[in-house]
């Protein structure tokens, strides 16, 4: 693949979890490289897994037209770590061979679009000496840096729209609805959601929760007459059990502590699925076309990010190994709390 000379060669894998509004980063990183750069795009199979077996096709603009408003990953993704799982082909360390297969395609730089563990892969990529640039994306929201990551909110849109749907049911049974949501170990989705879909109760990681309390809260509310109850669960919350969703969990507490009736729903990947809101859409585009400007300024070893709503860079290496998880005084827990909302606590 020889290249003419001057002209850049960025690589551009997505790795970990899909979400919405990946094609639209590819896209905003590829359009901005080739029209106003000239550049040429290899576009990576498979996260990390493609630059250790060197599977790869360039990108051309064509190639990148009619992907703005589809879900998942047009170079598909894996959850490959190369730096966990020592050895690879022929017994040889991973990241050497992502090393050399980076040499081999004559990268200018790799992009690498992802959450917490690629930004990490990708900060520890950047001190073995390739030029990297990381583009956060998840629908956790979880990354350390940024405001906000693409892909969280067309995932509130769905959960929201979940919890709206869960109101007329739990109305007319007069049910206890639990809904799980995903989210890791961060609350994010679940805090948002509950909040925009009208959530009774809201169960995050972050804040511990007792169950006797959400038990007292949703008996206070049956007294009061109110006839159902929505009880907004983030995946990541502990349980004292294994092997059962946290809902699910919950759901035979609550039933047991209270006589209600309850029902639970875990929405599961739906949440990662299908096309990107339009906010996700213009935030994806704006941090792919941030990281192809970077490319240009051979800014490298960076992350995109959004801070007060102006696009900013942030190291890699501040980024690695952190989670941005909510804070128990967050304006908007503490808002909610004034409104009688329940967070177990
Ligand atoms: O990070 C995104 C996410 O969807 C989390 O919310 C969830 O815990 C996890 O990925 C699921 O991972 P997998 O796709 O490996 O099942």
């Amino acid at each position: 693949m020889g290249k003419k000379k001057g002209t850049q060669k960025i690589g551009i894998l997505t790795a970990g979890g899909d979400c919405p509004g990946i094609n639209a980063a590819i896209r905003g990183v590829g359009k901005t490289a080739i029209v106003r750069y000239g550049m040429r795009i290899l576009g990576i199979s498979d996260g990390f897994s493609g630059m250790i077996n060197k599977e790869f096709r360039e990108l051309s603009e064509q190639d990148l037209s009619g992907i703005l408003t589809m879900g998942g990953t047009i170079l598909g993704t894996s959850r490959e770590k190369p730096f966990k799982s020592s050895k690879g082909k022929n017994e040889v360390r991973k990241p050497d061979l992502i090393v050399k297969n980076y040499k081999q395609l004559g990268l200018d730089c790799l992009v690498c679009i992802g959450g917490n563990g690629t930004l990490k892969t990708a900060s520890l990529l950047a001190q073995e000496g390739l030029n990297v640039v990381g583009i956060p994306k998840t629908i956790d929201n979880d990354v350390w840096g940024t405001d906000v990551t693409f892909g969280f909110d067309s995932a509130v849109n769905i959960a929201a729209e979940a919890i709206d749907r869960l109101h007329s049911t739990a109305n007319s049974h007069k049910r206890i609805m639990l809904i799980e949501l995903m989210g890791h170990n961060a609350g994010w989705i679940a805090l948002y959601s509950g909040l925009a879909a009208g959530g009774d109760v809201i169960l995050i990681p972050e804040i511990q929760y007792n169950e006797n309390k959400v038990a007292d809260y949703l008996l206070s509310r049956s007294k009061e007459n109110k006839p159902y109850s929505i009880v907004v669960v983030a995946e990541g919350i502990s349980i004292p059990v294994k092997d059962m969703s946290a809902a699910r969990y919950l759901s035979k507490r609550i039933s047991e502590l209270t006589g209600l009736e309850t029902r639970e729903t875990v929405l599961g990947y739906i949440q990662r699925g299908g096309t990107p809101s339009p906010m996700d859409r213009v935030l994806a585009t704006r941090y792919g076309a941030a990281a192809a400007e970077m490319i240009a300024m051979r800014d490298f070893g960076k992350m995109v990010a959004l801070r007060n709503s102006e696009i900013v860079s942030v190291p890699l290496s501040e980024v690695a190994g952190k989670l941005k998880l909510i804070r128990p005084d967050d304006p908007l827990v503490v808002q909610a709390m004034k409104m009688g909302t329940s967070f177990g606590i």
